[in-house]
């Protein structure tokens, strides 16, 4: 009787031992699956739009991609893609070309982005308007805080955006 006491101890204490290795284990895999706090902090990309001048094409970097932000004049279409804060529009978007890949170059005179490598068009909102590109420039995820854009993360706007299929 005694002696099975000791046994039944014995065998608590190491299915214990177990469960608690288990744990650790579990602890330090997803450990090294989380990223690393450095690239945590390198996903996101700020942007202050207080000193954006209208009809000038500012080109930031995301996470190796060009971001475009073109803060829109009067006399642009207004465009549900567009950001808007207080009372300014801008466009942003990734400065890549949906059709191959490539960097348009915007035309502050004719007002759109065009692609050399095969002519392809965007308008002001990021929309093709010409040429092989298949679809708008892509909107990267973004949220608001003030003036200040906030590239890498989803605020409420660009889940508007989302729901309302405008993110391709
Ligand atoms: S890559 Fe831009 S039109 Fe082909």
């Amino acid at each position: 009787m005694k002696e099975k006491g000791r046994r039944d101890f014995m065998g608590m204490a190491l299915g214990g031992f177990t469960a608690l290795g288990g744990l650790g284990a579990l602890y330090a895999m997803k450990r090294s699956w989380d990223p690393l706090p450095s690239v945590k902090a390198a996903g996101f990309t700020t942007i202050d739009l207080s000193a954006a001048q209208e009809n000038v094409l500012n080109v930031e970097k995301w996470r190796g991609k060009p971001i475009f932000v073109l803060k829109k004049s009067a006399d642009m279409t207004q465009d549900e893609r567009d950001i808007v804060i207080g009372s300014d529009r801008f466009h942003v978007s990734i400065g890549l070309c949906t059709h191959l890949g490539c960097i348009p170059a915007y035309l502050p005179d004719a007002k759109k982005f065009k692609c050399a490598c095969h002519g392809g068009e965007f308008d002001t909102a990021g929309h093709q308007i010409f040429g092989p590109p298949p679809s708008p420039l892509e909107i990267p995820p973004f949220k608001i805080e003030g003036t200040t854009l906030v590239l890498g993360e989803e605020g409420p706007e660009f889940k508007k955006m989302k729901d309302a299929g405008l993110i391709v």
